[in-house]
């Protein structure tokens, strides 16, 4: 028995899928991948299970580049835990979410807005919920998908994206990671948990849009952004309890009622609070924005204080934590700038 000949594309695609199917690896972007992908996505401190969108995500919409977001239809490809969904329907757009994981989408499902549908789908072989789209997004989806399928995901995905709308995309960067040739992927059907392009790469895959930018992601600004943030609140924490807790001592030396250092604890107490929801949930950027303003006030109020006390041990002790918090404002403005924007190319 030899089977069928091959004498279309399609059965030659699905020869190929059988290749990579059989591979140790398997292949991660069909429905036998759906556990997979469930189980990593909800595994806790994965990167994945972070409720914050993409930096580039955010930075193109700031700069007007998906065009207006309030009333867009959005389709999001492979949207995992949906946290760009969630984004995107925070910015009043009706959203698509599309993935093959299904169980991980009834996980999820009820956590998000109502402007968001989940639907579980094969992207590459099953209907889809609707066809056209203003803005239709791809985040680690398409490195997944196997070199061959690249084709049936261009035919199929592309032409959802209306006239004059957007198509977005984060992919693993080649510039930072190497995986192996499309000719050994195909060849032992192993997908090395994701394939990297180059920008070039990307320029030409997606030949048929026009290119409105190509950059690399800032993460690394997000991540030293994200350690600033948390730090802070550790240290705001400590300073609370330290001010509550030697109030008395304190008040005596600074020749003012405990009670008002016992009134600022718990004011440094809320604020870090507040830093800590900030870093959890608004997008990095901005919490980095707001912290920075925050800490240069605070740093110019205390050196004030630390320079005018006529106590010698005061001075010393404001002029230390004024040098901490100016430190954290340091940090912060350095995350901002490593996050800032790329030139267009
Ligand atoms: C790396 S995760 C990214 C999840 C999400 N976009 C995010 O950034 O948090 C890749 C997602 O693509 C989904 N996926 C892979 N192949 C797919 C396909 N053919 N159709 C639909 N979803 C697919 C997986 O189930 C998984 O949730």
């Amino acid at each position: 028995m030899t089977g069928t000949r091959i004498h279309t594309v399609q059965q030659l695609l699905e020869v190929l899928d059988q290749v990579v199917e059989a591979s140790g690896r398997g292949d991660r972007s069909r429905t036998s991948a759906a556990d997979y992908w469930s189980n990593l996505l909800t595994t806790p401190g994965h990167p994945l299970t972070t409720q914050l969108p993409d930096e580039p995500l955010v930075d193109w919409h700031e700069r007007g580049l998906l065009g207006e977001l309030a009333g867009a239809r959005v389709l999001d490809v492979g949207c995992g835990g949906g946290r760009n969904s969630r984004w995107f329907a925070e910015q009043s757009a009706v959203v698509d979410g599309v993935d093959l994981a299904g169980e991980l989408l009834d996980t999820v499902r009820t956590a998000l807005p109502d402007t968001v549908t989940l639907t579980t789908a094969d992207i590459l072989r099953d209907p889809l919920p609707y066809d056209q789209y203003d803005v239709v997004y791809d985040s680690g989806c398409f490195h997944h998908i196997a070199p061959h399928r690249r084709i049936t995901y261009l035919e199929r995905v592309l032409p959802l994206v209306r006239a004059g709308g957007r198509f977005g995309i984060v992919a693993f960067a080649g510039e930072r990671m190497e995986t192996p040739a499309d000719a050994d992927i195909v060849g032992s059907g192993d997908t090395y948990g994701g394939m990297s392009f180059s920008l070039d790469d990307l320029r030409t895959i997606f030949d048929a849009l026009s290119p409105v930018e190509l950059r690399p992601a800032a993460y690394a600004g997000c991540m030293t952004g994200e350690r600033t943030l948390r730090l802070d609140v550790l240290y705001c924490a400590v300073a609370a309890v330290g001010l509550v807790g030697f109030a008395g001592p304190l008040a005596e030396l600074a020749g003012v009622p405990a009670v008002a250092l016992t009134v600022a604890g718990v004011g440094v107490l809320g604020w870090a609070g507040y830093l800590a929801y900030l870093t959890a949930k608004a997008p990095r950027r901005q919490a980095l924005r707001v912290v920075l303003a925050v800490n240069v006030v605070a740093t110019l109020g205390i050196a004030v204080a630390a320079v005018t006390s006529q106590q010698v041990v005061l001075t010393a002790l404001l002029a230390a934590v004024a040098v901490e918090v100016g430190a954290f404002a340091v940090s912060q403005a350095l995350a901002l700038k490593a996050i800032s924007r790329q030139p267009a190319n």
